[in-house]
């Protein structure tokens, strides 16, 4: 398994924040050196690092890049806040940054956020049953989370406690999280797996071959409302459709209880030409699966249910 460090840390005398570059993942282990914010920005924007916990511990130790390197902060924060939208992960790393813009902050945010992830891995094991064939999307691996993982991380928990027998993984149109990171990861931990294509999924619930959907978030609203990668929504209908669970795996770094409902969740558009080189193109990054269509949240405090307005509530 990588160390967290592999994934991204900071390195004092440069000083520079240094990421394994997830865009040439699986094919090439290559890191990253950014020395500089403007450097990091490009970096999350383009996906080098990506998954919502793990930008939000990139853009602190971004901060704390700012900090060594006499940057103006203000300018700093707001350039990192700015880099992706819908991840409230940033926004929460940066807030927690401003009054100790220091590495060893930043360092323990990012430890903090990988043991928030073994402890939700612990509390989601107990959704699963022996046998579970579980289909996940996107990556919500340890390159998603700084270490560990959330989503996948309950896999790791449940596939331990032997009640695991299969993961499929969602190759995730059009960057393929899931059929370049997730699929590694899982190789990696031993866990069998199987890629399949997004549009594959329904036929294979309709088959009796899927029992749960296991995903991350990105930004959790006050009322349960989850935003996720794309497609997220479209497994959560297929999921209602067939009886199975979809469930929502989450630190509360990604719980954004300012926000009422999914509505007012910023939808990320990235270029069209991530989908086509010759036609117009329409490409939003996330959706939002409402929150009546998510079975549990699990986040590093427990299993919440619905209604998720009161159980959410609590976490404050
Ligand atoms: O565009 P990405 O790759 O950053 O999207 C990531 C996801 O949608 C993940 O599922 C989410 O950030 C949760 S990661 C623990």
């Amino acid at each position: 398994m990588l160390e967290p460090t592999d994934i991204v840390r900071y390195e004092e005398g440069g000083p520079k924040v240094v990421l394994l570059d997830q865009r040439r993942l699986p094919d090439e282990e290559v890191e990253l050196e950014c020395g500089t914010v403007a450097e990091l920005v490009t970096a999350i924007r383009e996906l080098a690092i990506r998954g919502a916990p793990a930008i939000g511990i990139a853009a602190a130790y971004g901060l704390a890049l700012a900090a060594e390197r006499g940057e103006d902060l203000d300018a700093a924060a707001a350039a990192l806040a700015e880099a992706r939208p819908t991840a409230v992960n940033l926004a929460w790393a940066l807030g927690e940054m401003r009054d100790d813009p220091t590495p060893a902050h930043a360092r323990r945010l990012h430890e903090e956020e990988v043991e928030r992830c073994r402890a939700m891995a612990a509390h989601a094991a107990e959704l699963f049953g022996p046998g579970t064939r579980a289909l996940t999307h996107c990556n919500a691996g340890g390159l998603a989370t700084g270490g560990y993982g959330s989503a996948v991380g309950a896999l790791r928990a449940a596939w331990e406690r032997g009640l695991l027998a299969h993961v499929w993984v969602d190759e995730t149109r059009p960057l393929l999280q899931g059929s370049r990171l997730t699929a590694w990861e899982l190789e990696a931990a031993g866990i069998p797996h199987a890629v399949i294509a997004d549009s594959a999924a329904a036929a294979l619930m309709a088959g009796g071959e899927v029992d749960c959907v296991v995903t991350g978030a990105d930004r959790i609203a006050a009322n349960g409302d989850t935003a996720n990668k794309i497609g997220t929504y479209s497994l959560s209908v297929l999921a209602a459709y067939h009886r199975l669970p979809l469930y929502v795996i989450a630190p509360t770094s990604s719980v954004d209880l300012a926000t009422a409902t999914g509505a007012e969740i910023p939808i990320e558009e990235r270029a069209g030409a991530e989908l086509t080189s010759r036609f117009p193109a329409r490409n939003p990054a996330f959706d939002v699966t409402p929150a009546g269509l998510i079975a549990a949240i699990v986040t590093e405090h427990g299993v919440h249910r619905a209604p998720y307005a009161d159980s959410l509530a609590m976490l404050v």
